[in-house]
């Protein structure tokens, strides 16, 4: 378990292939829980569902070696970093940006993405764990995001947000890892139940009509009110005449908010 006073051992590099492809080496060779793997730009930055994370240089990418509670609880793991997240925007975000956590697990600004987290579990029985992917668009540039403007939530960056401003990476990065540790103590010591407390206030979405794709297992497009998070992070959709279903994956691609 982490001790309080804890230092991170962070590996910084100016290019990889995947941060979390970099940490997965290292945890394999051994390396301690907490270990961060940060760099300035990726060449094969992964997202959710196979798709390619952008990754230029001015946005902050970074994968943390986390260990779940038990190994079926990985899915754990991205709304501690979600939580983070927001903690940390709202510190150097103006205070007019509205900050939303959208399931399973994107950060929205103003109603547009300005990040996203990939969870990978990692080793088997006694040996297990979850590297725990970040990218924030931080000193993106609108030229940089425009491939990704015709998407339902487009994109954005704290730079356009602040203009003019450059935020900061490696202050960033200290303020995130700060927020990051103490929800996994929190997380160490009572569980997942006051982290899902956190994301739902944090998550604009709650208590509203939202549209749900590609819901598994048969792959149906579902509307209903977003009641909240299960116990095991799936989202609990109330789907009217008192049917709630638990969704475990799916692609969030409307709201009204
Ligand atoms: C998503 O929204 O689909 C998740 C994006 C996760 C991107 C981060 S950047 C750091 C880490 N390394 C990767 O290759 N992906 C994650």
């Amino acid at each position: 378990m982490i001790p309080l006073h804890f230092e991170p051992k962070i590996h910084s590099f100016s290019q990889v292939s995947s941060t979390n492809e970099i940490l997965r080496d290292l945890a394999l060779k051994g390396a301690s829980e907490g270990t961060v793997v940060v760099s300035r730009s990726q060449s094969h930055g992964r997202g959710r569902l196979g798709r390619e994370w952008r990754s230029p240089l001015g946005g902050l990418y970074v994968s943390v070696l986390l260990y779940p509670l038990t190994p079926q609880r990985i899915t754990d793991l991205p709304f501690l970093v979600a939580v983070a997240v927001v903690q940390s925007l709202e510190q150097i975000l103006p205070k007019a940006c509205t900050t939303s956590l959208k399931w399973p697990n994107d950060i929205l600004v103003d109603r547009k993405k300005m990040g996203g987290i990939l969870a990978e579990a990692f080793g088997e029985d006694q040996f297990y764990g979850g590297i725990v992917g970040l990218g924030i668009n931080v000193n993106t540039t609108l030229k940089d995001l425009e491939d990704f403007q015709e998407r339902p939530f487009q994109a954005t960056s704290v730079a356009a947000l602040i203009q003019g401003q450059e935020t900061d990476l490696d202050s960033l990065l200290q303020i995130f890892l700060a927020k990051l540790f103490n929800l996994y103590r929190l997380y160490q010591e009572k569980g997942f139940a006051p982290i899902r407390a956190l994301w739902e206030r944090n998550c604009a979405m709650v208590g509203k009509e939202i549209e749900i794709r590609d819901v598994e297992p048969k792959g149906e497009t579902l509307k209903g009110k977003f009641w909240g998070i299960s116990e095991r992070g799936g989202l609990l959709l109330d789907l009217g005449s008192s049917e709630k279903r638990e969704i475990l994956s799916g692609d969030l691609t409307c709201c009204w908010f």
